[in-house]
């Protein structure tokens, strides 16, 4: 930490394979079945947090994307009182850090909430500086869980599972890291922006619909998933594409499915969306076998994972097939980064 006591922290995007959707405790944040992910280099999409706390500070304030944005979201809150509680039981700072206000300025280099797992960067980072500024030790994917759930995967790099837990106070629903991001060096992902706006329904909001209303978000939970998840853990660590590709793309579109048996119905892919997983079935059924996944989270956006050797094919295809897509990047794996210290904006 610098004399002012700044910290900052860059964190990874993760997008999931076997998506979380549906909780059992809204407030804990506690998902009803375990999910998995892959942690994204964060030369192109991250989160970067800054905070500092000061004696003269006379309130709370908070930047998001250099816009002054009042420090009142329960969730936030909720993050920055569990710290403090903890910094308080661990005596790992002096007690009047604990009574001076905090500047958190934090910032994304993609669009907020077009589907694009920002709150998992974003909640990641802040839980992540704020450990760093108030020295306490403790498991971080469960404090990012409470900030946002698919956060708890962004504090790990390379292949992440979530697991759920069954404990009511959520002691057990924590990620943990399935292997490292050198464990597959060939993987890519590549992202494809088909919208940036603002998305209509939230994850949050979407997800609790489905809870209330959807029989087949139960059957996927208890049935489906938890076979998913074994296979897709050995996929990983088998490094079998043609599996692992397989279940990225049937959880996808079960997840698409629950979103249409929610009732009302929650549609987020788009038909641009729908025309990319006839582009990359087709493009699987012309190699005769599969070598490219897509997957969409709440949003019209895609992300496709992919081998490196197929990246130029498939990049070329994309430019064919959808001339004016101009925001389309490819990615590899990444981990959380090292922490510096950096001026506060203003
Ligand atoms: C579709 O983590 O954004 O991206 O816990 O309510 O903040 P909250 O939801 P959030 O949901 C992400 C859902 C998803 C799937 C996933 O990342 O697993």
């Amino acid at each position: 930490m610098d004399p002012l006591n700044r910290v900052t922290v860059v964190a990874p995007v993760n997008i999931a394979v076997i998506k979380y959707w549906g909780k059992r405790d809204e407030k804990l944040i506690l998902p009803i079945n375990d999910s998995v992910s892959i942690t994204l280099d964060t030369s192109i999409m991250r989160a970067k947090t800054t905070v500092c706390s000061q004696p003269d500070f006379s309130e709370n304030q908070l930047w998001l994307n250099g816009i002054k944005t009042s420090f009142t979201n329960p969730r936030l809150l909720n993050c920055l009182e569990k710290i403090k509680h903890l910094a308080a039981d661990q005596q790992s700072v002096d007690p009047a850090v604990l009574s001076w206000k905090i500047h958190i300025c934090s910032e994304n280099n993609f669009p907020t909430a077009a589907g694009l797992a920002s709150s998992a960067a974003g909640y990641a980072c802040l839980v992540i500086a704020l450990a760093k500024h108030y020295k306490i030790k403790t498991d971080l994917s469960i404090l990012a869980r409470i900030g946002s759930g698919s956060a708890c995967r962004s504090v790990f790099g390379g292949f992440v599972r979530w697991h759920a837990g069954v404990e009511s106070d959520g002691s057990d629903s924590r990620a943990t890291q399935i292997a490292d991001s050198s464990h597959w060096p060939e993987m890519r992902a590549l992202i494809l922006v088909v919208s940036d706006n603002k998305k209509h329904t939230s994850s949050t909001i979407g997800m609790m619909n489905a809870v209330k209303t959807s029989d087949l978000i139960k059957y996927r939970a208890e049935y489906c998933v938890p076979k998913r998840t074994d296979k897709m853990c050995e996929a990983i660590l088998k490094k079998d594409f043609v599996k692992f590709a397989e279940l990225t793309m049937k959880d996808s579109n079960q997840l698409h499915a629950i979103c249409l048996d929610t009732y009302p119905p929650c549609v987020y892919m788009t038909d641009v969306s729908h025309k990319v997983v006839e582009m990359v079935h087709a493009y699987n059924d012309m190699c005769g076998e599969i070598k490219v996944a897509y997957t969409f989270d709440a949003g019209p956006n895609a992300c496709l994972y992919l081998l490196n050797a197929d990246v130029p094919r498939v990049l070329t295809l994309i430019k064919h097939l959808f001339p004016s897509s101009s925001s389309d990047f490819v990615t590899g794996l990444g981990d959380v980064e090292e922490t510096e210290t950096e001026f506060l904006k203003s």
